[in-house]
Formats: C-alpha cells, sequence, structure tokens
C-alpha cells in the first residue's frame, strides 16, 4: 500500500506541475513508495528543454524512463512541443498518476503515460531517446537503455552519485565502475569523464559507440547527452577514446596515457565532453525556469576547451606563495602561451592546452 500524498501546483518554466507539498528542494533525495520532485533540478530540466529545442534533435519516439511527476518530459512537450511521441515512466502507481494528471493539466498531447519497471519496459521497445535519472548511480539501468535505444538513439542520464565518481569513495567507484578515481582539484571532471568512459565501455560490448553531444557537472549531478551509433567500427573508435593518466602531486602535472600504469587513474574518456557545433545551435529560450543561469552555463559550454583537465587559480597562487589575480587578468595574461578558456566545472578554475609547467612559468612571470 502506498500513502495518499498531498499535492500542490508549481510552475517550471511555463508548465503546472502537481508536486507533493512535502519534498526535497535540495541535494540528491530518495523515497520509495513516493511522488519525487526537487525544485534545485529545474535547471536540470531546463537543459532537457533546451536540448529539445535543437534543430539537429529529431526524435521520433522518446522516453522519460523514470519520471517522477512528469515534470521533464511535459515541461518539454508543452514548451517546445517537438513532432514525436513521449513515453513518460515510472514503476511507482503513486507517480503514474501524478504524471497522468500534469499530462492532462497542460494538454501535452502526444504523451504516453507508463508504469513498469524500465528493465521490462526496455527489453521490448525500442526509441530514439532514452532518459535516466535515478536516486544515485545509473549503472543498474545502463545495459536496459542501450538496448533500448535505436540506431543513432540518444541517452540522456543523470548520475548524483559524484562521491564515488570524483573519488571521495575510491573503493565504491572500483566496483560500480570499474574505473579508479582521483580525489584532486579537477576531481569533478575525472568523474564525468570516468562516468564517460563507461558508458563507452558498456556501449561498446553491443557494437555501439558513443558521440558526447553535451556533458556537463552541475550543483550534485553529472549530466550526460550521448549520441549512440551502431556498428564495430564506431565501438572501436570509441575505445580508441579511452585513456588514464596521472597526477603527480608534487609537480601538479596532468599526464594522459593511452595504456593503463602502475599507480594510473582511469580509464576515462580522453575525448571532447562538448560537441561544440552541436552547442552553438542549442538555443537559450525565454520560457525556460532558470533563463539567467541556462544563459550563463550555455557560454560557458560554448567558449570551454575540450582539453582534459582543468587547471584552478588557488592551486598554482599556493603552489607559487602569492595570492591568487583575478580571473579575467589570469585569463588575458595565459592566452599569450596558448589556447585558454573559462570552465563550467569551477567559477575559479580555467582550461588550458598547455603543461602545468608552462602555465606555471607564466603565472609566476605575470604575478609574483
Ligand atoms: C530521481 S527520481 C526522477 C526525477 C524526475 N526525472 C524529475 O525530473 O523530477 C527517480 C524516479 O525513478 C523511479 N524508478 C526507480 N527505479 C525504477 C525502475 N526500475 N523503473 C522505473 N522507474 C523507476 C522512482 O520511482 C523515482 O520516481
Amino acid at each position: 500500500m502506498t500513502e495518499e500524498q498531498e499535492l500542490e501546483e508549481v510552475v517550471e518554466g511555463t508548465t503546472r506541475v502537481l508536486v507533493p507539498v512535502d519534498r526535497t528542494d535540495n541535494g540528491p533525495g530518495k523515497k520509495m513508495g513516493r511522488v519525487f520532485y526537487n525544485r534545485q533540478m529545474a535547471f536540470n530540466r531546463d537543459v532537457s528543454v533546451m536540448f529539445f529545442a535543437h534543430p539537429d534533435v529529431r526524435p521520433t519516439r522518446a522516453l522519460d524512463a523514470m519520471a517522477a511527476t512528469g515534470a521533464r518530459a511535459v515541461r518539454i512537450m508543452k514548451e517546445v512541443g517537438p513532432d514525436l511521441e513521449f513515453h513518460i515512466n515510472d514503476w511507482e502507481k503513486v507517480s503514474a498518476d501524478v504524471i497522468q494528471r500534469n499530462v492532462d493539466l497542460n494538454q501535452a498531447e502526444r504523451c504516453v503515460v507508463r508504469n513498469e519497471d524500465l528493465k521490462c519496459l526496455l527489453a521490448h521497445e525500442r526509441f530514439d531517446y532514452v532518459d535516466l535519472d535515478p536516486f544515485g548511480t545509473p549503472v543498474p539501468f545502463l545495459h536496459s537503455a542501450i538496448q533500448g535505444l535505436r540506431k543513432k538513439g540518444i541517452l540522456a542520464m543523470t548520475a548524483t552519485d559524484t562521491a564515488p565518481l570524483a573519488g571521495t569513495h575510491a573503493k565504491k567507484c572500483v566496483r560500480r565502475y570499474q574505473a579508479r578515481p582521483c580525489r584532486c582539484v579537477f576531481g569533478h571532471e575525472v568523474g564525468l569523464r570516468l562516468l564517460i568512459g563507461y558508458v563507452g565501455r558498456q556501449a561498446a560490448m553491443f557494437d555501439k559507440g558513443i558521440e558526447p553531444l553535451l556533458c556537463f557537472y552541475a550543483d550534485h549531478y553529472m549530466r550526460l547527452y550521448v549520441r549512440l551509433p551502431e556498428s564495430a567500427d564506431a565501438a572501436d573508435a570509441s575505445l580508441a577514446k579511452l585513456g588514464y593518466f596521472k597526477f603527480d602531486r608534487a609537480s601538479h602535472e596532468r599526464t594522459i596515457l593511452e595504456d593503463y600504469e602502475a599507480g594510473a587513474s582511469g580509464p576515462i574518456w580522453i575525448g571532447d565532453i562538448i560537441d561544440h557545433d552541436f552547442i552553438q545551435k542549442m538555443p537559450l529560450l525565454d520560457t525556460l525556469a532558470e533563463k539567467d543561469r541556462c544563459a550563463k552555463y550555455l557560454q560557458l559550454w560554448k567558449d570551454e576547451l575540450n582539453v582534459p583537465f582543468f587547471y584552478e587559480n588557488n592551486e598554482l597562487s599556493s603552489d607559487l606563495h602569492v595570492s591568487p589575480p583575478r580571473q579575467d587578468r589570469l585569463l588575458e595574461g595565459l592566452s599569450e602561451i596558448g589556447k585558454v578558456s573559462k570552465t563550467h566545472f569551477s567559477p575559479t578554475g580555467f582550461k588550458c592546452d598547455q603543461p602545468y609547467s608552462v602555465v606555471k612559468e607564466r603565472y609566476r612571470q605575470l604575478f609574483t
């Protein structure tokens, strides 16, 4: 038996959503047998709305596999209105009932409410887009999603288990992702690349490759939008973009390795995490719940260099025993030695295509 939950109407973007009165307003949260809604994830859903407004995103059959209130898919259908059939699923009966009410409330057409275990659903149906948004790790659901995607289908996925991925719980990461993380200043980029690499390795088992369109870290989660082309060649090409790395804590040097060496972290994805051609065409809509934040991130993603890994202003300043300069002065000064950009991973971080030793020398010249 599930208990009745009191609902109230909120507006997210321009969509009216019935959500539980008793809900999680920050952090990942987890309440079984109840309907889940987290207002802090509105930005995550905003990005999905922008994603479906992209001219090159043209699925005809999509699945929001773990939908809770259905806020994500209903918003996409209401605010973008793509020409597709959106299946909105949750295995909790209370959630499926709320999803139906939210579909009706918004007169969202072409939505099909489902109430199944996603593993059963994806065992016998195929989609062009599958969205996984679990409590914690997506690992238990990944094979189902990969097998349930049509050729060149898109996998969207949230992972809130950032502590293992970023190296705080290293043993758990090794068990779960069969990869070694690294607890360090750029640990969240390691975690994101480790997660992409894991998806690539699992997809390859089904003769599928991965093409990251947009992969990012925000708040307490990692989020991936990845296309999965189906062919042995595509799988091999993706495996070729896996690697390892070493972080020398004395010199701060990050060294990418093609093969494993004793003491290395990984495997991780060393290819691009943002497809710049793709992101250039992703529109900023007026209807978004957190438009200013979306605008900020969109610009960061458009400008961000794809090179692993970012550096921290504080890392260099404490290494050289000086106070950190302003971020804009730092970026301007470093632009003389190579390509440099801000990074979405950290407001005080930056990407540069030069090794730490070169960056440090320039930093010394400029700021000591
Ligand atoms: C974090 S919530 C999803 C939040 C939602 N996507 C949103 O944006 O508000 C995870 C949901 O997955 C559902 N779920 C967990 N395991 C499932 C399974 N095997 N099949 C279908 N739904 C499942 C839970 O009932 C829960 O509602």
